[in-house]
């Protein structure tokens, strides 16, 4: 056989496999249960030096590695916030691979740069965001915040920061609030800003920052001789999904004219459902905006929809031509590796074009929906259930609640039960639950957000939960 039928042969059986995966997703353990360095020690010191038989290679993965992966597509998956895939999403990642296309200019893909462009659209229309903003797939929300940040740091400099380095402009201030990600304090060390001049916020009893403070801050720290450069507000805070008021955050950024990133990694995905259009007053105000496709719009990891309003200040921030990626298209085409940190680009555009195309706009709203309905389902038998507590307001899939049994109000020992209790869940292989802290409570998180969740699971954790509480109270 020659290379392309091997390779035809051992992609059928790769394929078959996949499909028994998620047909039977539910007999893995959720969550990876394994020593640390187990893995690594089943793996030789050294590289094969001949060439090994597929077989042998695909036994090793399923003997070594699947031992050692967490099922973020298991219905029983309800941690952090989700990665999700979908079937449409993985064909298309399939064929990028194919292509192995290095999508890092126009000339390097033209399709790939405009289909971007294209699904960048879509998607803008989709969430209701300003026409005015232009959008471009960046890895991560981490990337797309850093990115968010380093173009306010350069536009408050005149672009002079990127050419004299940040000694020459010190005091500058970034603000968020204290549920932000950890991702803005990330963005604000690498931007040479300091951590230290990354201001939080303070928030109001749900969580959401609170503006006055927000401007007091400002104000004092103008006075202070400091240059405030940057507000990052979230639309979906990762403790809570609380969402700040953007547009009252807006009106202050514009009256001292700071930038404004929106990050709405999580929950931006609800803004395809109309009845979230509110959440989008006073965008218009904004600067830039994230939200990961990859997240809860069924799109494979990576795929990150980063949309800014000027985006030639986003290009001025990032654009280097060096003389061997000159060419003479270049002032009339997207080079999307001048829009970010990279150079080198994944057709990330060509996921996004099939689930769109797949489900529709339609059969997206309607698992959105969903989701949603399941949390609340949840949180309803949360508010009902005499052991139980609910400890934020379920805005989209994600409920945080903890358990509480009357006459225990020792905040210490409710911790150390809830803890034991999210331990208690996990080692039974069934679910996989992660917690956070909100007003020093452990809190439990649970998203209801996967592909293919269906009550019925929701239901089957719900009820392991109670019944693992109750065993151990
Ligand atoms: C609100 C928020 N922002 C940013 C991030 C970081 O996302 P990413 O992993 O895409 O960098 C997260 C991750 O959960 C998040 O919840």
């Amino acid at each position: 056989m020659d290379s392309v039928d091997i390779f035809r042969s051992e992609a059928h059986k790769m394929v078959d496999w996949i499909a028994d995966y998620y047909a039977d997703i539910e007999k893995y353990p959720v969550k990876a249960n394994i020593k640390p360095g187990s893995v690594f020690s089943a793996i030789p010191d050294a590289p094969p030096s001949e060439p090994e038989d597929m077989k042998q290679i695909f036994s090793d993965f399923e003997r070594i590695i699947m031992p050692g992966i967490t099922h973020w597509q298991s219905p029983g998956f309800f941690a952090y916030f989700p990665a999700n895939t979908s079937f449409p999403s993985l064909l298309a990642e399939m064929l990028s691979s194919a292509l192995g296309a290095q999508c890092m200019k126009w000339e390097t893909s033209p399709a790939a740069t405009e289909l971007e462009e294209a699904v960048m659209n879509w998607l803008r229309k989709m969430t209701g965001l300003p026409s005015n903003f232009e959008g471009v797939i960046q890895d991560t929300a981490s990337t797309s915040t850093l990115c968010a940040i380093l173009t306010a740091r350069e536009k408050s400099t005149a672009f002079e920061a990127n050419n004299k380095g940040m000694a020459a402009f010190e005091g500058m201030r970034v603000y968020c609030s204290t549920e932000a990600h950890s991702s803005v304090e990330k963005a604000v060390k690498i931007a040479g800003i300091g951590r230290e001049n990354l201001v939080k916020i303070g928030t109001d009893k749900e969580f959401r920052m609170d503006p006055s403070l927000l401007e007091k801050a400002i104000a004092m720290d103008i006075q202070n001789g400091f240059r405030p450069v940057c507000v990052v507000a979230a639309i979906g805070t990762t403790g809570s999904t609380a969402v700040d008021p953007v547009e009252e955050i807006a009106r202050i950024c514009s009256k001292y004219k700071i930038w404004l990133h929106v990050d709405a990694a999580y929950a931006g995905t609800a803004l395809i459902l109309p009845e979230y259009s509110y959440l989008l007053k006073g965008i218009d105000m904004a600067d830039s905006f994230v939200f990961n496709p990859h997240k809860w719009l069924f799109t494979n990891f990576d795929c990150s929809a980063y949309f800014v309003k000027d985006s030639e200040s986003l290009i001025n921030t990032f654009k280097l031509v060096p003389e061997y990626l000159r060419s003479q298209i270049q002032e009339h085409v997207n080079d999307y590796s001048n829009w970010g940190v990279q150079l080198g680009r994944r057709f990330r555009a060509l996921k996004l074009w099939f689930v769109i195309r797949s489900f529709g706009v339609n059969g997206l709203q309607e698992k959105v929906r969903h989701n949603i309905a399941l949390a609340n389902e949840l949180k309803t038998r949360i508010e009902e259930h005499e052991l139980f507590e609910l400890l934020a307001p379920v805005e989209f899939g994600l409920v945080c609640f903890r358990f509480h049994p009357k006459g225990i109000e020792d905040t210490g020992i409710l911790n150390r039960m809830n803890e034991k209790l999210l331990l208690a869940v996990n080692a039974t292989g069934k679910v996989y639950i992660t917690h956070t802290k909100l007003d020093d409570k452990y809190t439990l998180r649970m998203v209801t957000c996967q592909t293919n969740i269906e009550r019925s699971q929701v239901e089957q954790a719900w009820n392991l939960l109670v019944k693992t509480a109750e065993s151990i109270y």
